[in-house]
């Protein structure tokens, strides 16, 4: 097997981690993989039975399209076609990255893969191990993130466990994922000369529009939930219930016994039983949205009776993470 990937030397430990992953993905089998942006539960994307038990792990609805894992700009060409030259453009650009593109499929793509829709996602990660795993493999990867559906996507090996129990395959640990949030989706219209946005992520939609030199398109919520079921409503929850608030101030102590607050940074002086997790004490958008899932997690498991919010500032990654809390906050 190619053993290393040419930016990132392996040590042991790792190598034989890789072989197993390797082993078990040729075999048919699940192996949760780290990426720069969550966990993804992984599977073989040209082995259907391996991509149908994708869907049976994470309790995902089978409408609900997969995104294939690519090591290269270049496998693209196999995987879809008519690809747009803005498409070459922006992996040039932001591959491996935060950045999924919805293109039209090719032929070696499943229904199952695309859930019957003619188009396909498509992303080079950036994780160093999982690359160095896509260069041992003869097949790209489908990978959802590492969750059951609708619940908190996994930054780290221990959120897979939590979120999967009994059905947590192999993980191949990779630490905490940098980017700690899900890759921004996008798409093209008219002839590739427009590009749409389908889901917030760890991509700004600033650095998109500054390198595309023109505003996204966004869909109406309708339109964009028909395109991509990740944008609906209902996503990324806790099981304590969440609101998402403007002002701390007026949702300190309103009856409920144990509230945890997740802030930006820590303004006031919350005593327990209450709990709080500031997300970054410097403000900076990029770190709260690292440990956002993470704080999430954290503070679904500390027995609380309310989670109240804060939202970000609503720029850059703030409008992602904004994003994700209110879907956190639907019932
Ligand atoms: O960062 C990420 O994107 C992570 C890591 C593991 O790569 N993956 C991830 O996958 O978030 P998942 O399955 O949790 O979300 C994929 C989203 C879904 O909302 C799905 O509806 C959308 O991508 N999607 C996939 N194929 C699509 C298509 N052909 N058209 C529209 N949306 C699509
Ligand atoms: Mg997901």
């Amino acid at each position: 097997m190619n053993q290393s990937h040419p930016d990132f030397e392996l040590n042991t430990a790792q190598i034989q981690a890789l072989e197993s992953a390797v082993k078990l993905l040729k075999a048919g089998k699940l192996v949760a993989i780290p990426t720069e942006t969550v966990y993804g539960l992984a599977a073989n994307a040209f082995d259907e039975a391996a991509v149908r038990s994708i869907y049976d792990t994470k309790g995902r609805p089978s409408n609900n399209p997969l995104i294939v894992h690519i090591k290269h700009a270049d496998e693209l060409r196999a995987i879809g076609k008519n690809i747009p030259d803005m498409a070459w453009n922006l992996a040039a650009r932001f591959w491996p990255g935060p950045l999924t593109m919805i293109v039209e499929k090719s032929d070696k793509i499943s229904d199952l893969v695309s859930a019957n829709y003619s188009t396909v996602a498509v992303r080079m990660p950036a994780h160093p191990l999982t690359l160095a795993l896509l260069h041992s493999l003869d097949f790209p990867l489908v990978a959802p993130s590492a969750n059951r559906s609708n619940h908190i996507s996994p930054t780290k090996p221990e959120h897979v466990r939590d979120s999967l129990g009994t059905k947590t395959p192999f993980i191949l640990d990779g630490g905490a994922c940098q980017k700690g949030l899900e890759s921004t989706i996008i798409g093209f219209e008219n002839n590739g000369q427009d590009v749409v946005l389908y889901r917030q992520g760890a991509l700004s939609e600033e650095e998109l529009e500054l390198f595309i030199g023109k505003p996204l398109i966004y869909r109406s919520e309708e339109t964009k939930q028909s395109q991509s079921p990740g944008s609906s409503r209902k996503h990324y929850s806790p099981n304590t219930p969440l609101i998402l608030v403007d002002d701390i101030n007026q949702h300190l102590e309103k009856g409920h016994n144990r509230v945890g607050y997740l802030v930006l940074k820590n303004e006031w002086n919350f005593s327990p039983p209450n709990k709080v997790i500031a997300l970054s004490p410097e403000k900076n958008l990029e770190e709260a949205a690292s440990k956002l899932y993470d704080a999430l997690h954290a503070l679904d498991q500390s027995d609380l009776d309310l989670i109240v919010a804060q939202s970000m500032p609503n720029v850059g990654l703030g409008k992602s993470i904004n994003d994700r809390l209110k879907r956190a906050a639907e019932r």
